[in-house]
């Protein structure tokens, strides 16, 4: 069971060594790196979800299959691992086209669901298992792109907003039972979701390393590189970048 300790700011030290800590996308991209980080921090258990739980083949992981779209699925999986401590909603997907494509509704439905319904789902269907091992944390992988839009990736953006709002409530729904609840934020990273991009990209590996440290110490929201860091700065700015971002498209 997971060892809660109240520091002087009232907000939960996680005692990584003794979790139990469950990564949805865990095969690929961030999702594996934040398994081995879990690992290298002493996790008692890691399970690894995934579409296809063959994919899944980190040394150490436990494979689980989980496609997060499938309400079924999210509730086998709240069922069965009834020893986790960490939920870290990691799945996600980007579309591209924008709100005005003649595919935007499919688009955007299909990243509501995968980046904002199976986090909100997961993190309910763990919530009582959570309560149960001592309050716990859930870590929503979120983006920069919660708080600016350009362009191409303007559904996704939508998702991400609606993701840390549900990240924000869930925060204020499970104080009562002391779970930390982290909002994890980043720039563009080194994986195949932007593969098809040339721009500065962060590694998955020092973003994962972060977030651990922020769970590790009790934090509720990180933030991961240079990029978040100042668009989250700019947010009273007279014009900020979402702002900005469309007078650049003007
Ligand atoms: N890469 C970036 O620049 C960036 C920046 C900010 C935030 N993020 C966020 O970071 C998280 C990880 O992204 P990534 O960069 O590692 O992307 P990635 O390399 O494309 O990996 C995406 C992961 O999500 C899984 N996934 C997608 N749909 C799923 C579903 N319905 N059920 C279960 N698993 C599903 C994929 O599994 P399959 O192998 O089955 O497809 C894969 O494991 C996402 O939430 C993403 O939005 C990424």
């Amino acid at each position: 069971m997971t060892v809660v300790i109240i520091n002087q700011q009232r907000k939960p030290i996680m005692n990584i060594k003794d979790s139990v800590v469950f990564i949805t996308g865990a095969n690929r991209g961030l999702g594996l790196q934040l398994a081995k980080a879990a690992l290298a921090a002493g996790a008692k258990r890691v399970y690894g979800a995934a579409r296809d739980p063959k994919s899944v083949t980190l040394p150490g992981v436990i494979p689980v299959q989980l496609d997060v779209t499938r309400h079924d699925d999210i509730a086998a999986v709240t069922r069965e691992f009834r020893d986790v401590t960490i939920l870290i909603n990691n799945a996600g997907i980007v579309r591209t086209g924008g709100i005005l494509a003649d595919n935007a509704l499919e688009q955007a439905r299909a990243e509501m669901e995968t980046n904002v319904i199976g986090p909100m789902l997961l993190s309910k269907g763990f919530a009582p298992t959570l309560q149960t091992n001592g309050g716990g944390a859930i870590v929503n992988i979120l983006s920069v792109l919660a708080w600016y839009s350009q362009g191409p990736t303007n559904t996704y953006s939508m998702s991400k907003s609606a993701a840390w709002a549900l990240t924000n409530g869930l925060r204020i729904e499970l104080a009562a039972q002391g779970t930390l609840v982290l909002g994890a934020h980043m720039g563009y990273m080194e994986t195949d979701m932007t593969a098809g991009y040339d721009m500065p990209k962060v590694k998955p590996e020092d973003v994962a390393a972060k977030i651990f440290e922020a769970l590790a110490a009790g934090k509720e929201e990180v933030l991961a590189d240079e990029l978040t860091h100042q668009v989250k700065l700019g947010i009273n700015a007279d014009v900020p970048a979402y702002i900005a971002a469309a007078h650049a498209a003007a």
